[in-house]
Formats: structure tokens, sequence, C-alpha cells
């Protein structure tokens, strides 16, 4: 288990994925400084980034951490720069490595790939723009008028709830795209000897998918849960 006493260079010196994590919280994978005082200084909840730390390291501490004891505003912050980093980042990477791969062979079982991509990518990036903004937005106004009570956060809650539970109903995390996207990849095996832009993007693409599960969880098993039940305790459900 990874503790908040290590620094974010012994922490990505045993595992190099966490790196992808680290930029999304704008630390220095190379900081010698522990995480207990980068976080203090950054004002990051440092038992958050340790468990999530934990998931990335080992896909199986999802079921042991205990999310649901962040606050909304921490678990919607962590979602947001998901999304900017899979848009900005992980996305691009995909993209290169299919192009790097068409350059390197032209199969025609390539073009079938980039298609069923773009087609991945399109839903994918929707997906990502009414969390952002709608389902976001709504649940930082209830935990506002929650703390503040006031007029302006109940209107908005009011106005605003029918849209964000309708999106918590039907919300989906993306699951079925990829199930589908790694059927077809284990139908293609590579024939090359040398290390091809296929396996590069099948890796790109796995550590992608952990990503994503470790989010969808987080979405949907604890920020929707979270959601829900002020409402439902709120009792301004469906008025
Ligand atoms: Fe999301
Ligand atoms: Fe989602």
């Amino acid at each position: 288990m990874i503790s908040t006493l290590y620094s974010p260079k012994f922490i990505t010196k045993y595992n190099r994925n966490i790196n992808h994590l680290f930029n999304r919280y704008e630390i220095a994978p190379e900081s010698t400084e522990n995480l207990n005082a980068i976080c203090t200084k950054e004002e990051i909840n440092v038992d958050l980034l340790a468990d999530l730390i934990n998931c990335y390291n080992d896909l199986g501490f999802l079921k042991k951490a205990k999310f649901g004891n962040y606050k909304i505003p921490e678990l919607v912050d962590y979602l947001e720069r998901s999304h900017k980093y899979y848009l900005e980042k992980r996305i691009p990477e995909l993209e290169q490595s299919l192009l790097k791969l068409t350059q390197q062979e032209s199969f025609s079982f390539n073009y079938v790939l980039i298609n069923f991509f773009k087609e991945y990518k399109k839903d994918i990036v929707s997906h990502f723009k009414t969390e952002d903004e709608i389902l976001f937005p709504f649940c930082k106004v209830l935990y506002n008028y929650m703390q503040f009570n006031t007029q302006e956060d109940l209107i908005f809650v009011l106005e605003n709830q029918k849209k964000a539970f309708e999106l918590m109903k039907h919300h989906k995390d993306n699951k079925d795209e990829i199930d589908d996207l790694q059927r077809v990849l284990l139908k293609y095996s590579p024939n090359g000897k040398k290390l091809s832009y296929f396996e590069i993007f099948l890796n790109q693409m796995s550590i992608f998918q952990q990503d994503l599960k470790i989010h969808a969880e987080i979405e949907e098993n604890v920020l929707m849960k979270k959601t829900i039940a002020i409402l439902n305790n709120l009792e301004i459900k469906n008025v």
C-alpha cells in the first residue's frame, strides 16, 4: 500500500502509470517531497490522492477504498480533472498510435480500427460534455445549498434537478463501447516480430480502460449515490 509519507518520485519509480494521476493534479512526478507536504501546499485532500494512487496501482483496491468519505467538490474535482486529461492527453495519444500504425502497415484492419475509434471518441466526448455541463455543476450547487442554504442555489437545484436525474438514470460508463473495441482487437493478432504500434495502442487502451473503470466507479457508485441521497433527504425530488 502507498503511504502519504512517500514521494511522487518513489511512487512513480515503483509504478510509472501513476504519472498519469500526478499530471492531472499538476504534481511533478519527479518531486522528492512527500505527499503530505505537497498536498498541504496545493490544498489537495491527501487521503483521496492516496486512495486513488492505490487504485491505479491495484484495481482490487477499488472495492476497499472508502470514496464515500470524501466531499462532493473533492470528488467532482477529480472527475473534472480526469475528463480534461482524457481529452487533452490520453485520446490524442491513442490517435497518434493509430496514425503511426497506418504508416507502419496499411492493412485494411487498421482502417476499420480507425473508424471504430472515431465513433468511440465521438460518444465519449459527448458523454464527458454532458457531465461537465449538467451533472457536475448540479452536484456542486446542491452541495453549496446544503452548506449555505441560499435562495439562489435552491432555485438552481429546482430548475436543474430533472435534467440531472435523467442523466444519472441513463448514465453508462462507456463499458459497452470499450467492450466492443476489445472484442474487435482480440480477433486481430499482430504478425510483426518488432514491437508494433498496434501493441503500443493495445497497451495504451488497456491503461485507459482501467482508468475509466475507476472513474466510472467514483462517478456512479459514489458521487451519484451521494447526490440522490441528499435529494431524497431534502424531499425536493420531483417537486
Ligand atoms: Fe465522467
Ligand atoms: Fe460518466
